[in-house]
């Protein structure tokens, strides 16, 4: 049995002013009609036959994630609460305990959920082709082919391959989570390394198995609040003194990192992680121009720009620039410098 698992706790502060921490952009339909929360679902929902996934969110986005998976058909969802992030492996320990705690011992396929997947059924495709790996105690990685020296990603060394050999699930024999940039290069020149998508798929007693292994802290911390957490309808509570208990780590370096299971993947399913305004531009629709216009936006003598707007916005003579309009906040920036929007998120804050 396959069972989704969304993880919704991020806060996506390079997509300022945007997404917020009251409104993260999983909440926010930004590639398309659909949040991409929703999106997340809808691409995988046929797979699931007919289970409701767990998701993993905080506290203070209860409402937000109930109400967007109910406008696209999930009644009951097991909805996980963190009282407190304490990013990914705790978030997974927590859902890996929930699908046990069901019965049964499901495949987990663990989803961001603010990714773009452009060919949902070439994804749903791998998933498959995936499933028996993992099903044998594999903890499976969809890799992607990198296009350059990215240092925001995990990066996967997979055996060689012989030639012939169709692209199929192979071991991993190094995973080196976010490099810096002069090692990613060295990567990209060697060859034969992907990107790790962040998608994950293994079996929710191989998680917690591998776990306790390498991060028993972190375990024994999510267990705690798990066994003592509050049910409130489709709301898990997690208790709040247990979860804070937790030291904070992602999957990537509490387990991917270490594990000597790892398989991976190769996909080609047109996947973006949306992680900046240049990636959202890159995945959004564009004009003979190249400018991406959300809203009501003109543009004159204007290229490769990327304007989202609530009220109107006029672009004249300027190329590779990013504006955002909300109610309350303007970004203007370069479209080569907006790594940086997150300073600013972290300068507010410093003065609150
Ligand atoms: N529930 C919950 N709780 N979800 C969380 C938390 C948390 O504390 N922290 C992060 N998430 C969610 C985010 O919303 C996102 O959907 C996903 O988990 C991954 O977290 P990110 O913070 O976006 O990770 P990353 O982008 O730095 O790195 C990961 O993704 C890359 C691909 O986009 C890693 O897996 C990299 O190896 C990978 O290349
Ligand atoms: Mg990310």
């Amino acid at each position: 049995r396959l069972l989704p698992v969304l993880l919704s706790g991020g806060s996506g502060t390079r997509l300022w002013p945007l997404s917020r921490e009251a409104y993260p952009k999983q909440f926010l339909p930004l590639a398309g009609e659909h949040t991409m929360l929703q999106d997340t679902w809808q691409r995988v929902a046929g797979l699931a036959a007919g289970a409701a996934p767990i998701v993993v969110a905080n506290e203070e986005h209860r409402f937000l994630a109930a109400e967007q998976l109910r406008q696209v058909g999930v009644e009951h969802a097991a909805i996980l609460l963190e009282p407190v992030g304490r990013n990914t492996a705790p978030a997974i320990a927590a859902a890996a305990l929930q699908a046990s705690a069901q019965g049964e011992d499901p495949l987990l396929l663990v989803l961001p959920s603010d990714h773009v997947v452009r060919d949902a059924s070439a994804f749903r495709e791998a998933v498959r082709a995936a499933a028996p790996a993992a099903g044998e105690g594999a903890l499976v990685t969809f890799g992607i082919v990198p296009e350059s020296a990215e240092t925001g990603f995990g990066y996967i060394q997979s055996e060689a391959v012989q030639s012939g050999d169709t692209a199929g699930v192979r071991r991993v024999l190094r995973f080196v989570e976010k490099p810096d940039a002069a090692t990613a290069q060295q990567y990209l020149d060697a060859g034969g390394y992907y990107w790790n998508s962040g998608m994950f798929m293994f079996r929710a007693s191989r998680y917690l198995a591998e776990l306790e292994r390498f991060r028993p802290d972190i375990l024994a911390a999510v267990r705690a609040a798990f066994d003592a957490a509050q049910r409130d309808g489709d709301f898990i509570r997690l208790d709040k003194a247990a979860f804070a208990a937790s030291p904070s780590d992602s999957i990537d370096y509490a387990v991917m990192e270490k594990t000597d299971r790892a398989m991976v993947l190769p996909v080609d399913i047109g996947w973006n992680d949306v992680g900046s305004w240049s990636a959202l531009w890159d995945v959004s629709e564009q004009d003979g121009d190249g400018n991406a216009r959300h809203g009501d936006v003109i543009a004159v003598d204007s290229h490769n720009s990327y304007a989202y707007a609530r009220r109107l916005v006029a672009l004249v003579g300027v190329d590779d620039l990013v504006v955002v309009e909300t109610d309350d906040a303007v970004l203007v920036a370069r479209k080569d410098r907006v790594q940086q929007v997150k300073d600013v998120v972290a300068r507010l804050k410093a003065e609150q």
